[in-house]
């Protein structure tokens, strides 16, 4: 299994910085009525949000996923074209789910912009253990193989949003992520 959430992947605070994470998602062209084949079985798990897909990105933002791409997915590994974008509100929250593994491959890199969260894992096969990550704003983030296979996925609520103990405060996060195709 292969777990990275700040500050344990790079040591430091933050994959990107404020004026970049403005950048990132300054243009938001959410689309009304957003729906993806690829994203479809999942959707039920997901309360309070609006999300696109984005094949065209800036220059800044080009340059970001660059950098997302070159520490999450080995040199090579065929990429999902379009990065998906997901606007949970404050109050939007991800039940468990695991990504369907009909599009989506061994690696799941998310980049969390704007408000701190939880994530929590759970196996499959025991859902009396799980293990929580604190996902900090501009943070990066990466589920693979196991991880991303056994274990469901989920972002806890704000009422629920704790890490060791301390209240994280959620508030409205959008999340970048970039995913590798099946192979
Ligand atoms: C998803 C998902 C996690 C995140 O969209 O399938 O699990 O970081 N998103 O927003
Ligand atoms: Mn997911």
């Amino acid at each position: 299994m292969w777990l990275s959430s700040n500050p344990m992947s790079f040591g430091r605070g933050y994959f990107v910085g404020t004026t970049k994470e403005r950048e990132v998602f300054g243009k938001p062209a959410w689309k009304q009525s957003f729906c993806c084949r690829l994203w479809s079985s999942c959707r039920p798990a997901i309360h309070g949000y609006r999300e696109t897909e984005r094949l065209q990105w800036g220059v800044t933002s080009e340059s970001i996923l660059r950098r997302v791409r070159a520490v999450a997915f080995p040199e090579g590994s065929p990429l999902l074209g379009p990065i998906h974008v997901l606007d949970l509100d404050k109050e939007g929250y991800i039940k468990p789910h695991i990504d369907s593994v009909k599009f989506c491959g061994s690696t799941i890199a998310g980049l969390s912009l704007l408000s701190d969260s939880v994530m929590r894992l759970v196996p499959e096969n025991k859902s009396t253990d799980w293990v929580d990550m604190l996902l900090s704003r501009r943070s990066l983030y990466i589920l693979r193989d196991d991880a991303r296979f056994k274990f469901t996925h989920e972002i806890l609520k704000d009422e629920e949003s704790f890490f060791s103990g301390q209240k994280v405060a959620r508030h409205r996060r959008i999340s970048v992520i970039c995913r590798n195709l099946p192979v």
